[in-house]
């Protein structure tokens, strides 16, 4: 007879996971994705998931590639937009892919913007308690941040990217010509991210960018839309490496986000209800978040007023906002930023940097929290 309590037993189940994975960049990669998926398969049937636009431009040249190949593959869309990534679409997705006969040998190709791959992502890792999945990201910002630190998430009606997993893509694809067919305003949006990946961690690269407005912004170059592909995810690479699950340093990527999401969330919710017709993009908000974030490290004085200026003036240059939208007052935005799932006991946490090209690390923390006051100053002077 066995005393109550007494007896345990221990599951052993310490492992150690590989996750790495590749990032291919170059132009017109189709062909080789497919050849790719050809030699070294990861499934024996694939699933294109992207949104109604990306749908229209890329899926169907996608799709004849995979064919090419006798591989067998099927497409699923779903309406474009931050207000899709939801439980309720992913649900919908993952309804059509069983309909479709998919199961666990099934792989998923993500092709399309952060929106897609968060949400492609998220399916992967539930889908069958997990599938395998390609990054093909076909936007800028995409390009430069999702594609590298397998988080994927869905937003809820109480935040952005709320309920989420770390999932890592087997592979990722970089095509700088499906930038071709992104419309103006999101191709600069996704330079916010560029830009943050210069203050929080490349001088360098913040210089280059500087320097190369013109030839980025105006002419668009695939040679420099490369360069920057390659620069993002190497310098965000270099710090998701460095701490995988979000301990300490990672913290250095959410810069400008503490402000970004609250005022993204906002403008959605304004988007849904039908007082604004249209919603500011990702990369715009964290462009005024960032402006918001250097503002505070200047008025605490913990960053130079000339660091706050070249920061500023190079987000100008990239036709990114740098300035508070007159519809959400201050008190509004700083409840929204609480709201926030990376505010600890209720209260916001900002990055904040002490130089371009480098982060205060608080002790190892690398976020801090800033008074009511400080906030408030900032967001008045960012109006
Ligand atoms: N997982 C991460 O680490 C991470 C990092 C940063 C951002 N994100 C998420 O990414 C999302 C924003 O991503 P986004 O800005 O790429 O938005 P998005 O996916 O909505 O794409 C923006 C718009 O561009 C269109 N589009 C995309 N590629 C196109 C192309 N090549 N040609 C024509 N149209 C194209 C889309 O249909 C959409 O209308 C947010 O939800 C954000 O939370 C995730
Ligand atoms: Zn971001």
């Amino acid at each position: 007879m066995i005393e109550s309590g007494t007896d345990s037993m221990r599951i052993n189940l310490e492992r150690k996971v590989d996750e790495s994975y590749d990032i291919v960049f170059g132009r017109d990669l189709f062909p080789r994705i497919a050849k790719d998926l050809k030699e070294s398969p990861l499934a024996s049937r694939y699933v294109i998931i992207a949104d109604s636009n990306v749908f229209k431009t890329h899926s169907q040249s996608l799709l004849r590639a995979l064919r090419s190949e006798e591989l067998k593959v099927d497409d699923i869309f779903f309406n474009a937009g931050e207000n899709s990534k939801t439980m309720q679409t992913c649900s919908k997705i993952m309804d059509d892919m069983a309909r479709l006969g998919c199961g666990r040998d099934t792989a998923i190709l993500a092709l399309g913007g952060g929106v897609t791959g968060d949400m492609a992502g998220f399916i992967a890792a539930i889908f069958n308690r997990g599938i395998p999945y390609v990054q093909i990201p076909t936007t800028v910002l995409a390009q430069a941040d999702s594609s590298v630190g397998g988080k994927t998430a869905v937003d809820t009606q109480y935040g952005k990217n709320l309920v989420g997993a770390f999932k890592q893509p087997e592979r990722v694809y970089i095509d700088v010509d499906t930038l071709k067919t992104l419309p103006d305003r999101e191709y600069r949006s996704g330079l916010a991210e560029t830009i943050k990946h210069g203050v929080i961690q490349d001088a360098d690269f913040f210089e280059y960018l500087y320097e190369f407005v013109d030839e980025i912004i105006n002419k668009k170059s695939p040679e420099s839309s490369l360069k920057i592909a390659v620069n993002n995810c190497r310098i965000k690479g270099r710090v998701v490496e460095m701490d995988p699950h979000e301990k300490g340093r990672r913290r250095i990527l959410n810069y400008g986000h503490t402000i970004g999401h609250a005022i993204e969330k906002l403008s959605l919710r304004a988007f849904e209800t039908g007082e604004s017709p249209d919603y500011l993009r990702h990369g715009e908000v964290v462009a005024i978040g960032m402006t918001v974030a250097a503002k505070i490290a200047e008025l605490l004085n913990l960053l130079s007023v000339n660091a706050v200026m070249d920061q500023e003036k190079l987000l100008r240059d990239f036709g990114l906002p740098v300035k508070i939208p007159g519809e959400f007052s201050n008190e509004e935005i700083i409840a929204s930023t609480k709201a926030d799932k990376k505010a600890a006991k209720g209260k916001a946490r900002y990055v904040l940097p002490a130089a371009i090209g480098a982060m205060h690390d608080f002790g190892g923390t690398y976020a801090t929290e800033v008074d009511n006051e400080v906030v408030d100053q900032a967001l008045k002077e960012t109006r």
